[in-house]
């Protein structure tokens, strides 16, 4: 049947009875001519109909639940783009209204009205603002004592989030990364002051580790860059990617120092997406105070029926994170938050616990200090096993679940882990029935005669390299 103009079809055709279902999706060239919407919808609709429940899926950090009078509250905002501010300035109050927030939370010392930062799409737009501030304040410093300015540098350690690797490559600024290893679990204060140098533009501790959950200390980092600020006469500062731990630490662990309570923490970024417990597409970025924020960041427009000035690698971005935050702040509160972030801390715990009394497996870490943990094999099991970790991983998405298996960055990267995010939305009961599954996963799993694929491969990646199961980890099998 030729497709014609779908305004002169009959519409009482049934969606499974319509030509387009007979038809492959448009793949490389736009249709010629439209079709139902209800049909268009159906279609659309499929192609993700396989993906894995988003609450089952283990692996991201981004929020997968929220209530339905958030979900109202951002589908009613849908239409409303940030940057016009002209035609929606209550938007642009509440987002100032949460920047303030944040930077109380934090616990900013700024007086001003309106405390200093900026909207961002996630956390990697948030690091990148925070690490052009730093480049910015160095390179006006050098340009002022007629240094040149050809050879900045950061600090960071290899348990980097890709953002990081980013921002050096766009900006062309050297990443200088202090390894990660089984006993050094989080970022060296000597490791870094060794790195140092008068090109550093900052050093970047992060407040929960992509590849581990951990944190890494900033008070010692600050003492440390405190003492060798004052010997050098350099003023390198630190901005802090706190991704995860940014919403978590002020409500479980308000007394922590690692934030603008330390002298040289000039920055802070964080995922509103994350813990901060709204839907993808949110971020943030505190500064101290106005003046570590460089002006040349500050874009001015004057077409949108005002002078609009603004901060941000993106122009037009949805206006709906913000309604969600500012209604979880007010509908949550401190303690709201607080117990939000106490359950998945509890429930992370629950199957740290349990995962950690299973004969095949150790912790990385004895202590879960946000709320996600990673184990790997234990190494007399994973001597005589005849699979992996991406076997376990594989078999628990047929029960829906997304556990992602990976191997750690440069220097430990032999090492196969398997990791938990614990969100809102995942409830002790849930937990439960994840290591059910796993139970009965690996029952299935021993039962194999022969190695799987990933097992031979990863055999054959040993010969090349040298056992992995020589290490012994900071992180032993409690007897
Ligand atoms: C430590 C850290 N920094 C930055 C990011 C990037 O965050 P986003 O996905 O919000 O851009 C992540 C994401 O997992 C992260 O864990």
């Amino acid at each position: 049947m030729e497709k014609t103009d779908y305004r002169n079809e009959p519409d009482n055709t049934a969606v499974f009875g319509s030509e387009e279902m007979l038809q492959p999706a448009p793949t490389d060239t736009i249709p010629q001519y439209g079709t139902r919407p209800e049909i268009a919808y159906q279609m659309v609709k499929d192609e993700t109909f396989a993906q894995t429940q988003p609450r089952l899926n283990l692996a991201t950090f981004v929020t997968t639940y929220m209530d339905p009078f958030t979900t109202r509250l951002m589908n009613e905002a849908i239409s409303v783009n940030y940057i016009d501010e002209t035609e929606y300035p209550r938007v642009a109050v509440m987002n100032a209204k949460c920047i303030n927030i944040m930077a109380n939370l934090w616990n900013t010392p700024e007086q001003a009205k309106w405390k200093t930062g900026a909207l961002a799409i996630g956390s990697s737009e948030a690091c990148m603002l925070g690490g052009v501030a730093a480049w910015l304040r160095w390179k006006e410093r050098r340009e002022a004592q007629g240094k040149p300015t050809d050879k900045p540098n950061f600090i960071i350690s290899t348990g980097y989030q890709v953002v990081w690797e980013k921002f050096a490559d766009l900006w062309q600024i050297e990443m200088r990364t202090v390894p990660l290893t089984l006993e050094k679990t989080t970022l060296d204060p000597q490791a870094v002051i060794d790195m140092c140098d008068e090109n550093t533009i900052c050093v970047v501790p992060i407040q929960g580790v992509t590849w581990t959950g951990l944190n890494d200390d900033v008070e010692a980092i600050d003492a440390a860059l405190d003492e060798y600020n004052s010997r050098t006469g350099y003023d390198i500062p630190i901005h802090v990617d706190a991704a995860s731990g940014g919403f978590i630490l002020p409500f479980l662990e308000p007394e922590r120092r690692w934030d603008f309570r330390l002298k040289w923490v000039l920055s802070i970024s964080t995922s509103g997406h994350k813990y901060g417990l709204v839907y993808p597409g949110l971020g943030w970025v505190v500064w101290k105070d106005k003046k570590y924020l460089p002006g040349k960041m500050s874009f001015s427009v004057n077409y949108l029926g005002a002078d609009i000035t603004q901060v941000g690698l993106n122009f037009s971005r949805p206006a709906a994170q913000i309604l969600g935050q500012y209604y979880q702040f007010i509908r949550l509160g401190f303690e709201g938050y607080k117990q939000v972030q106490h359950n998945s801390m509890e429930i992370a715990r629950y199957l740290h616990d349990e995962i950690g009394k299973m004969p095949q497996f150790v912790n990385y870490c004895e202590d879960v200090v946000n709320p996600l943990f990673i184990w790997y094999m234990c190494a007399d099991y994973a001597r005589s096993a005849e699979w992996t970790l991406y076997d376990l991983q594989d078999k628990l998405k047929q029960s829906g679940w997304m556990v992602p298996a990976y191997t750690m960055p440069k220097n430990i990267e032999d090492r196969v882990v398997m990791r938990i995010v614990v969100r809102q939305g995942f409830s002790r009961d849930m937990a439960d029935m994840l290591l059910d599954d796993m139970r009965a996963a690996i029952a299935e799993l021993e039962k194999l005669e022969y190695p799987t694929p990933s097992r031979l491969a990863q055999e054959r990646r040993e010969e090349v390299q040298g056992s992995v199961f020589t290490h012994t980890g900071c992180c032993h099998k409690k007897k």
